[in-house]
C-alpha cells in the first residue's frame, strides 16, 4: 500500500466510525425513554398501596377501569394531574417524578385498568 492508499483508507475507517457514533447518539434518548417506562415507575412507587390495581388504603378508590370512569379519571391527562397533585391519603408525586415520568406511569396505569389488570 502506498501512504495515499493508507491515508485514504484510515480516513474511511473514521468515516464509518463517525457514521456509526452518530447512529448510536441518535438511538440513545430513546433507550433512555424505555429505561424509565410506567411499568418500572408503578412499580417502585405506586405497587406497594395500588397491588395489581388495588387500593390497599382505600379500597373503592380503586385503578380499575369502572372506578376510573366512574370518577372521569380514564385519561392519560386526568392520571397525571391526580398523581401530580396528590389526593387525600395520597401524596403528589411532582417532587419525586419528571411530567414525563408521571405521564408514563399515567398511560401504564390506564391501558392496564383497559386491560382489566392482566399482566
Ligand atoms: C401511600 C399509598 C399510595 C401510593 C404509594 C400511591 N397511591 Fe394512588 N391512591 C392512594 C389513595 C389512598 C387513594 C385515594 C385518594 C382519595 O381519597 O381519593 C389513591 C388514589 C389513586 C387514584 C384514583 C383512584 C380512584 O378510584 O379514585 C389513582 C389513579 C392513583 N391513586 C394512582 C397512583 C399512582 C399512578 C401512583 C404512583 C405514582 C400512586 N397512586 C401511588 C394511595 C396511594
Amino acid at each position: 500500500m502506498s501512504l495515499i492508499q493508507q491515508y485514504r483508507f484510515v480516513n474511511l475507517i473514521l468515516i464509518v466510525l463517525i457514521t456509526i457514533g452518530l447512529s448510536i447518539s441518535l438511538q440513545f434518548p430513546a433507550l433512555a425513554i424505555n429505561s424509565n417506562n410506567g411499568a418500572d415507575i408503578f412499580e417502585i412507587h405506586c405497587a406497594s398501596c395500588h397491588p395489581n390495581g388495588n387500593n390497599i388504603i382505600r379500597r373503592g378508590k380503586n385503578l380499575k377501569l369502572r372506578t376510573l370512569r366512574r370518577r372521569k379519571l380514564d385519561s392519560v391527562e386526568a392520571i397525571a394531574e391526580l398523581v401530580t397533585q396528590g389526593k387525600n391519603n395520597m401524596s403528589a408525586y411532582n417532587d419525586r417524578l419528571s411530567p414525563q415520568e408521571i405521564q408514563a406511569v399515567s398511560a401504564y396505569v390506564l391501558q392496564q385498568a383497559e386491560n382489566n389488570w392482566h399482566k
